[in-house]
């Protein structure tokens, strides 16, 4: 089961197609629905997981039970990667917000395949390094933009992943509820929606169930500055 989608992974670039192919066969397919959890925040984990099709949110949950998403991924995406390279407890839980198709690769897997070919090694820090400062960007963003500021950023952020361009502007089909959308941006339901509100009544953005149609990017861009 190759594609040019989950070959377009971090784990498989620097590689010639023959040994990607090799580490795609060595991998286990694993179909998963909306709802499913594969893992839970501080179980010890010891595989990592592409996905292929569909969509995962990764969450933290606070002692009181207030939950915060650190990121939806999409197609070509890679996660659980943190406990395999710095044993320890699972940073999130990984939960199925689209039915998905995904690769999971143990442990000893990677490893052998890191020693084996080290320009891997090189990509995933790269990968790494990206979501280092994308999670740095997010932080001050927290801290420096108000949330109407921040509901902006995450729909254009979503766009990339998930977006289509439609006659009106770009479908984004997320998937998530007004409260995991609450959840990606760190604010309560009423002010995430009541900036959505206004979006939609500026013209900004047309809301459609579980995904909005973008109709005026760069004033979204704007706002999102
Ligand atoms: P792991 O800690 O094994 O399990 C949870 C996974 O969530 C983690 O590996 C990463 O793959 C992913 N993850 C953790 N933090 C972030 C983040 N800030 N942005 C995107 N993905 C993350």
């Amino acid at each position: 089961m190759a594609d040019d989608v989950v070959l377009s992974a971090p784990l498989f670039a620097g590689l010639d197609e023959e040994s990607s192919l090799a580490l795609v066969a060595s991998m286990t397919p694993l179909e998963v629905v909306r709802g499913d959890v594969l893992f839970h925040e501080g179980e010890s984990g010891d595989r990592l997981y592409i996905v292929r099709e569909g969509k995962i949110k990764l969450g933290r949950r606070s002692n009181d039970g207030r939950e915060n998403l650190l990121a939806v991924l999409g197609p070509g995406e890679m996660f659980g990667e943190l406990s395999m390279f710095d044993p320890g407890p699972r940073t999130a839980t990984a939960t199925v917000v689209a039915d998905a198709v995904l690769l999971e690769l143990g442990h000893d897997e990677l490893f052998a395949w890191l020693s084996d070919k080290p320009g891997v090694s090189q990509h995933l820090l790269q990968a790494l390094a990206r979501r280092l400062r994308r999670t740095n960007e997010a932080l001050a963003d927290l801290v420096f933009s108000d949330v109407p500021g921040r509901v902006a950023k995450a729909l254009l952020d979503l766009s990339t992943r998930f977006g289509e361009q439609v006659d009106e502007g770009v479908r984004v089909a997320h998937d998530l509820t007004q409260e995991e959308l609450a959840q990606l941006v760190g604010a309560s339901r009423e002010t995430v929606n009541k900036a959505l509100a206004d979006f939609a009544a500026r013209g900004w953005v047309r809301r459609e169930g579980r995904a909005v149609v973008l109709l005026d990017v760069d004033r979204l861009e704007r706002r999102a500055r």
